[in-house]
Formats: structure tokens, C-alpha cells, sequence
């Protein structure tokens, strides 16, 4: 071994090391630290926040909630005649900053014409939620190429589109929020999901990359938060087969869109909901595959298909 091997060498172990008996554990004190000691959430005061989907479920919580706390509000959705009704009903509580529009995600042209008009109309948007999603539930086999291809422009590439959008602007002036829906099913692969899976999949490594890009910019202040909720009751789940129902409760969308709210004026990176089930799912890829097997054989918590 050359003198340059082995001071490589030394470098190396002595890194390793280093990190494992004294940069993991000090980031666990500290990451316990701010557990017992949360900072202040940010205001969302004077914010424009831009939420996909707001027609229907999580969307439509998530607008009443920021609007709530004193945000002005950017709804778009597909589905004109739900958006303008969600709109209407918080201006009927008295919250005047919110606006809809009609917006396909899933057509980039679509996205960037109707990004433009928001800019016009309300400003430049400072905390983009990409939350509209589909999830078509049966065997892999009796997807369409339809269907498939309708699953990843909606569930991945409006991301893109939306991101090509709006973050620019955020870079620009180093103040913005990025909040996506991926899913549990984007921490495990699930039974009648498959494409479904690998859209939620998708965003998750979408919003590590780009959490990893910004890091790297000095005093950063553009935040990434990527959701991963289990089953929530806004319909999109039409046959839940779930065993333990008193223990694996469905989520109520107004109580995750409040967990989604907590988590971006704290800044938080990945949140599984709900925690308790949230722990197992970071504890799964430990496991041995067939205690895997054996967990999700007894405490069942499946989709059945839609087709039947
Ligand atoms: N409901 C659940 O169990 C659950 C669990 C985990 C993750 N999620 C994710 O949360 C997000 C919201 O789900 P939800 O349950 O509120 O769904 P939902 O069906 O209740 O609402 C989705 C909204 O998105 C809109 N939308 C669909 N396609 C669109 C498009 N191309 N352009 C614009 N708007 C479009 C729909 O019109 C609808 O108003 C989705 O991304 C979903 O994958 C849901
Ligand atoms: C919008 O949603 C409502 C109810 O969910 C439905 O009846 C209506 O057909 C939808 N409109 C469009 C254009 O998809």
C-alpha cells in the first residue's frame, strides 16, 4: 500500500467514523431538541397560495384552512362549476382574497397560460401546493395505456409544469413553499396501484431532488414539503378493506388538511400521516420481507378494485 492509499484510507475510516458516533447521534439530540422545543410556525399572512384540486376533498380543506389563516388564496381545478362553489362558500364566511380558476394540470399550456393570468390578476405565487391527483384502483393487467398515461401526466408531469411555473419566481426572490401530495402508497408498493404507486413514488424523489438542489444554495429559503397520507375519506378511496378499522382509521380530509398546514409553516421535509402508522412505515424497510408479508397479511389495509 502507497503512502496515498493509505492517508485515503485513514481519511475514509476516520470519516465513517466520525459520522456515525458523532454527526448521526449530535442530529438526533438535536432533531429531539426542536421535538421538545418547536419553533415559531411562519405566518402565512399575505402569502398567495396556489392549490391544485381545490374543486373536491383535501384541496378544498386546504383552501379553507389558508384562507383562515389570513393567506390570499389561488384555486384551480378541472372542475370549474366545484372550484367556483368552494370559492363561494369561503367568501360566504368572509374571506374576500380567494380566486378561481379553471386549469387542467396535467396540459403544460394550460398550466403556463393560466399561471400568467394569476400573475396578473393576484401576484406572484409564493407557496404552490400540487395536491390534484387520480387514483383508478384495479389490477395492473386491466389498466389501460389510457388510463396509465393519465395517472403520470396528472399525478407526476403537472408537477413539472407547475414547478416550471411558479418556482422560478420563488428562486428569484429566495422566499417560497413547495407542498406535494405523494401518499403511503409512495413508501410502498401496494396491491391494484401499480401506476398509482409509481406516480406518488415519482414526487416523492421529485421533492428530495429538489430539496438537495436548493440546499446547496447559500441562506436558502425556498422550502420543499412532500405529504404522505394514509386512506383519507374524501371518495378517492371507493373500496377500503381495511381490518383493524378502529385502529387504522380512515383520516377525515379536514384533520389532514391541518397536518398539511402544520407541516408547511414548520417547515417540516416528509410527514406521514398518521404518525403511529407513519413510525411503521419508517421502520418497514428493516424488516425482513416475509415479516412484511406477515404484517400486511394481518392487519390488512388493501383497496379493493373499482372495476368490479
Ligand atoms: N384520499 C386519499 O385517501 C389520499 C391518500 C393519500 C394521498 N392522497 C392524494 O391527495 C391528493 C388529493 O386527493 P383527494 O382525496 O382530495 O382527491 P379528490 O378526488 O377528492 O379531489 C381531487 C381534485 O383534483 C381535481 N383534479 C383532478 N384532475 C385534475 C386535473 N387534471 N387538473 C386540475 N384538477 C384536477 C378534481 O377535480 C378534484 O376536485 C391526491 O394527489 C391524492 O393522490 C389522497
Ligand atoms: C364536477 O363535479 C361534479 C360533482 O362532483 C359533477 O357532477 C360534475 O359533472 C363535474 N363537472 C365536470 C365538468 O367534470
Amino acid at each position: 500500500m502507497n503512502v496515498q492509499v493509505f492517508i485515503e484510507f485513514l481519511l475514509y475510516v476516520g470519516n465513517v467514523l466520525f459520522l456515525l458516533f458523532v454527526v448521526v447521534p449530535y442530529y438526533w439530540l438535536k432533531s429531539l431538541y426542536h421535538i421538545l422545543n418547536p419553533s415559531q410556525p411562519k405566518s402565512v399572512k399575505g402569502e398567495i397560495v396556489l392549490i391544485t384540486g381545490t374543486g373536491h376533498g383535501i384541496g378544498k380543506e386546504l383552501a379553507l384552512m389558508y384562507a383562515a389563516n389570513g393567506a390570499t388564496v389561488v384555486g384551480w381545478d378541472i372542475n370549474e362549476s366545484n372550484n367556483e362553489e368552494t370559492m363561494r362558500h369561503l367568501k360566504s364566511l368572509g374571506f374576500s382574497l380567494v380566486y378561481a380558476y379553471k386549469c387542467d394540470v396535467s396540459n403544460r399550456k394550460d398550466v403556463l397560460e393560466v399561471a400568467k393570468k394569476v400573475l396578473r390578476d393576484v401576484g406572484e405565487v409564493t407557496i404552490l401546493i400540487n395536491n390534484a391527483g387520480i387514483m383508478p384502483t384495479h389490477s395492473f393487467l386491466d389498466h389501460t395505456p389510457e388510463e396509465i398515461d393519465r395517472i403520470i401526466r396528472i399525478n407526476v408531469f403537472a408537477h413539472f409544469w407547475t414547478l416550471e411555473a411558479f418556482l422560478p419566481a420563488m428562486k428569484k426572490n429566495n422566499h417560497g413553499h413547495v407542498v406535494c401530495l405523494s401518499s403511503m402508497a409512495g413508501l410502498l408498493g401496494l396491491n391494484n396501484l401499480v401506476p398509482y404507486c409509481a406516480s406518488k413514488y415519482a414526487v416523492r424523489g421529485l421533492m428530495e431532488g429538489l430539496e438537495e438542489e436548493f440546499r446547496r444554495i447559500p441562506n436558502n429559503r425556498v422550502h420543499f414539503t412532500t405529504i404522505c397520507p394514509f386512506m383519507v375519506d374524501t371518495g378517492l378511496c371507493k373500496r377500503p378493506d381495511i381490518r383493524f378499522q378502529y385502529f387504522n382509521k380512515v383520516l377525515k380530509q379536514s384533520d389532514v388538511a391541518k397536518e398539511i398546514f402544520k407541516a408547511q409553516v414548520t417547515n417540516q421535509r416528509l410527514v406521514k400521516l398518521p404518525p403511529e402508522i407513519g413510525i411503521i412505515f419508517t421502520l418497514i424497510p428493516f424488516w425482513p420481507r416475509e415479516a412484511l408479508y406477515y404484517f400486511r397479511d394481518t392487519f390488512t389495509t388493501e383497496l379493493l378494485s373499482d372495476l368490479y
